[in-house]
């Protein structure tokens, strides 16, 4: 097996029934932090549960850290982190016995797995409230004390499923830089699913996208970013005058009508878009920094890998380009 290949799924196939949930994934995750996009409905949590052996696959293989998820999900259950997307704590249990527990259930001395429930809920910023029962916890210390459930055995992967699911603002920060010093201060792997772009994209370098339980794409997230930011403008008046003054400042802008969106390329294009403005005599009426959507995203990458496609419909109908888009050959993939 590569060793750089923390999982790997040969035609992974699972069916709720008539319901095709994931659709013959080829897939190869590398070491390091993955996120798992797609939106709700793609089969991302269908996807971490069969890799874990939780649920059992229709069809098809895989292995997590080289163990096989039809036969050893106990093993790979002990050697990775898992924080699901359900609540799983009991809400009469003071944090601390609920992470010793859980470790406890791994098989860890129970003096050990309490020193380790210590370790783990100061490391996700609840050393102060260790004592309290989860009942009267935020939604955010909850999914704090789940991370921390995960934590207590020092897995090499961790696997988390919307992690920042419901947290307020901040509460979200801080899960997200906590699963980031995950990463880079602890070396760990980590795949997260989420259908919030913007938080993979701070822990995460590379990305799977799922769309309708197949693999819509996979790469890294740097190669998104190009999609990503774009300054979308509304202009009055001498709009054509705009346009090229700002291409002439080398901006990157691409226009319909009286909407144009201009690349971001540094914090001056801000400026240099609204002296141009001012340089030409038009009016900037709204602007603000466009966010690619994710089915934008999508089409984005599909186009960029060079393929015609016109909405995500098309290429469902289209298996052989699907086929095609597959895990890239370089990482393992079925890409055909
Ligand atoms: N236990 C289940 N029984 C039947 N259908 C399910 C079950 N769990 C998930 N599904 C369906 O499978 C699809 C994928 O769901 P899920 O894996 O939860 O997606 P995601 O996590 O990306 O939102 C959805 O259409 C969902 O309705
Ligand atoms: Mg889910």
């Amino acid at each position: 097996m590569n060793d750089d290949l923390i999982i790997k799924t040969v035609d992974l196939t699972k069916s709720y029934g008539p319901h095709v949930a994931l659709n013959k994934l080829n897939l190869s995750v590398p070491k390091g932090a993955t996120g798992l996009l797609g939106p709700n409905g793609a089969g991302k949590s269908t996807f971490l549960k069969t890799i874990l052996g939780l649920i059992q696959a229709t069809e098809g293989d895989g292995t997590v850290l080289g163990l096989d998820i039809r036969t050893q999900g106990d093993l790979i259950r002990s050697r990775i982190g898992y924080m699901p997307e359900y609540d799983s704590l009991n809400p009469d249990m003071e944090a601390i016995y609920q992470v010793k527990y859980s470790g406890e259930l791994l098989g860890m001395n129970p003096i050990i797995a309490q020193a380790r429930a210590h370790e783990t809920l100061q490391y996700v910023g609840l050393g102060e409230q260790r004592y309290r029962t989860i009942g009267s916890y935020s939604t955010g210390m909850k999914q704090a004390t789940k991370l921390a459930c995960a934590l207590i055995h020092d897995p090499e992967l961790v696997i988390a499923d919307e992690p920042s699911n419901g947290l307020d603002a901040s509460a979200r920060k801080y899960m997200i830089e906590t699963l980031n010093n995950t990463v880079v201060t602890g070396k760990r792997s980590v795949l997260m699913a989420s259908h919030l772009m913007d938080d993979v994209e701070q822990v995460c370098d590379n990305f799977i996208l799922l769309h309708k339980g197949k693999l819509a794409a996979q790469g890294r997230i740097a190669d998104l970013k190009a999609f990503d930011r774009e300054i979308e403008i509304h202009v009055w008046g001498g709009a054509s005058r705009l346009a090229e003054a700002m291409e002439k400042a080398g901006l990157s802008v691409r226009r319909e009508g009286r909407v144009m969106r201009i690349l971001h390329q540094d914090e001056d294009t801000t400026h240099t878009i609204l002296k141009c403005a001012a340089d030409v005599g038009a009016q900037v009426r709204r602007m603000h920094e466009y966010e690619a959507s994710l089915e934008d995203l999508f089409l984005s990458i599909m186009e960029n890998l060079g393929y015609d496609v016109k909405s995500s419909d098309d290429l469902l109908a289209s298996p052989a380009q699907a086929r095609k888009v597959d895990a890239p050959e370089h990482m393992g993939g079925g890409a055909a």
